[in-house]
């Protein structure tokens, strides 16, 4: 492999900062969620006729499913799935983060929920530079100035009221149970706490309920006793629970600690929006997915539309060739990613232009197919917004055929790392995913777009995709991952692995993945599993592509129908405790 450049370097080092948000937790990221062996992988999902929950957890997931039973359809179960995440795998699926939802109902009516966080009002576009201008280290990485206001209760609220069947208090039970009642720590979950205490000690200003003297043992009852009481806040008062009285309280109260700069009035102020699904047509698929401020769904569409003319299906899915192009088409969409995209309440996002057909073939007139495209050449400047490698994405459905996917996040590892005191839940560091200083390099050496500056009340910029596919005007598909600018590539991935490779959904989950985002101009790729083969990888370096390991990319767990009518759901195991269960 050729010698890393100043870029790569600066690429790897955010990818581990990404991954533990702390420069003291510099390991691999594979060390905390040890990698399965591909022959431990299953080759078939979980086939179930009436409902599938895929999740991060087996708790959370077993959550889903008993909802589901007890008459609940995929919507609640999707909420209650949501919460019981809240509790047993906090350091993604949380209240104090957001996330986006994406719907499609039995009669095909669909729609999407941005409940993403935004900045507070008086959140500015330098606040994270000194008085030279230059980025100061860390601050949009840990601690209180890192927060976006929370959208998670609110957007779950919204989704519950509007298509829900059981009642508020039934969805919401099952998390206040786990917490109030305790539950045994996995090795996954032991691995992230224990990790983080020393981050907890430093960064908040009282004891972190999961600090403890010695380390959490796997099989050990953990309980959230306070973030129980917030629950039953969110259970009993709905929104006033979560953005108003007590909670609202101690969130503000846990902000002056810190110097956070969210006020009683940003969180009355704050509010999910229902946004028109992002959808494109690819064969005789239609693709259904999230719209700015997430960048997901733009990008996707236009990896599809740019794919469509190539014959990836007789190359073959680990074919130099596909790789090669599918890499070119993914270096001039994350360009167009860096340049034009942000929320849509503050910028002109011209999703119509990025997804003509006229523009797609225009973008790929300079493709070789025998040689590499210079990411300098796709476009003047150094245009890049990252995110951050923990959040998590649910699929469900249930017997009717309504179908919610959903990813969530925190951005980190826990966040900011602060917990609200008294009620028991960290805080997101979303500020990072705003481009902290437009047009320059920030501390890594990367820089981000003025689309995506940060301003007061608006949204930053995601790479979260949740995405439900149509065959045939039929629920095909449902899937999304976590995985920041890692996110887009799994699933697109995952879906040409079904579509073009004749792939079952688990096959495709378990398959090798790569990944390319314009800058840096490298091919990322995944080590161990279903390693690449080798002479691949010399052809692609003789194309001029620089190859790089990256051992954390993507968690797909997703659902497929059946040509019978089932679903199968598969988790993305090869690293983690993610589960299917249907029934
Ligand atoms: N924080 C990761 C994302 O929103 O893409």
């Amino acid at each position: 492999m050729k010698k890393l450049n100043i870029k790569n370097i600066f690429f790897i080092l955010l990818v581990f900062i990404g991954v533990s948000c702390e420069s003291e937790t510099s390991e691999d990221s594979s060390e905390q969620t040890p990698e399965k062996d591909e022959k431990e992988l299953p080759q078939e999902g979980v086939i179930a006729q009436n409902g599938m929950v895929v999740s991060d957890h087996p708790l959370a997931t077993q959550v889903g499913v008993e909802i589901l039973r007890k008459g609940g359809n995929a919507i609640d179960a999707s909420v209650a799935t949501f919460f019981a995440l809240a509790v047993v795998f906090p350091q993604a699926g949380n209240i104090g983060g957001g996330g986006f939802a994406v719907y499609r109902l039995k009669d095909g009516q669909t729609g999407t929920l941005d409940f993403r966080e935004k900045a507070a009002a008086t959140a500015h576009r330098d606040m994270f530079l000194d008085e030279k201008g230059q980025v100061k280290a860390n601050r949009s990485l840990a601690g209180h100035l890192a927060v976006g206001i929370p959208g998670s209760p609110d957007g779950m609220l919204k989704l519950h009221e509007k298509l829900g069947k059981l009642s508020w208090a039934e969805v919401l039970q099952p998390a206040i149970d786990l917490a109030e009642k305790g539950h045994k720590l996995t090795p996954v979950q032991v691995k992230q706490i224990n990790r983080f205490q020393d981050t907890f000690d430093s960064i908040n200003h009282h004891k972190v309920h999961l600090v403890k003297n010695s380390d959490w043992k796997v099989g050990e009852t953990i309980y959230f006793k306070d973030l129980g009481q917030t629950l039953i806040r969110l259970r009993d008062k709905k929104r006033a629970g979560f953005y108003d009285g007590e909670t609202a309280d101690l969130i503000v109260q846990e902000m002056h600690k810190g110097n956070g700069l969210i006020t009683k009035e940003d969180l009355q102020n704050y509010q999910s929006v229902w946004r028109e699904p992002l959808q494109v047509n690819y064969k005789n698929y239609q693709l259904i997915s999230m719209p700015p401020p997430s960048s997901g769904g733009i990008v996707l569409g236009q990896l599809l539309l740019g794919i469509e003319e190539f014959p990836i299906r007789e190359w073959g899915y680990r074919n130099t060739q596909t790789i090669h192009i599918m890499t070119e088409l993914l270096r001039r969409a994350y360009a167009d990613r860096a340049t034009h995209l942000g929320d849509p309440d503050f910028v002109n996002v011209p999703t119509e232009m990025l997804l003509d057909k006229d523009y797609i073939t225009e973008r790929k007139q300079n493709i070789d197919f025998n040689v590499k495209t210079l990411s300098e050449a796709i476009k003047e400047g150094e245009v890049l917004s990252i995110e951050s490698f923990e959040t998590t994405h649910f699929s469900v459905t249930d017997k009717e055929g309504n179908a919610v996917a959903i990813t969530t996040t925190l951005n980190g590892y826990f966040g900011s790392k602060v917990e609200v005191e008294g009620a028991g839940f960290f805080l997101n560091n979303e500020m990072d995913d705003f481009s902290i200083k437009p047009g320059h390099p920030n501390q890594f050496g990367l820089v981000g777009g003025e689309a995506n500056a940060i301003a007061p009340q608006k949204r930053m910029l995601s790479s979260m995709t949740p995405t439900i596919l149509e065959k045939d005007g039929q629920l095909f598909m449902v899937l999304g991952s976590p995985g920041g600018s890692t996110i887009i590539t799994s699933v697109f991935q995952t879906m040409l692995n079904v579509i073009e490779h004749d792939m079952n959904m688990q096959q495709a989950v378990n398959a090798y993945r790569f990944h390319h985002q314009w800058l840096p101009d490298n091919i990322f790729i995944e080590p161990n599993v279903n390693e690449l083969d080798s002479l691949v990888k010399l052809e692609l370096e003789d194309m001029g592509h620089l190859l790089q390991d990256l051992s954390q990319m993507g968690k797909v767990n997703s659902i497929l129908v059946r040509p019978d009518g089932k679903y199968e759901g598969a988790a993305d195991i090869r690293r983690s405790e993610a589960t299917a269960e249907g029934f």
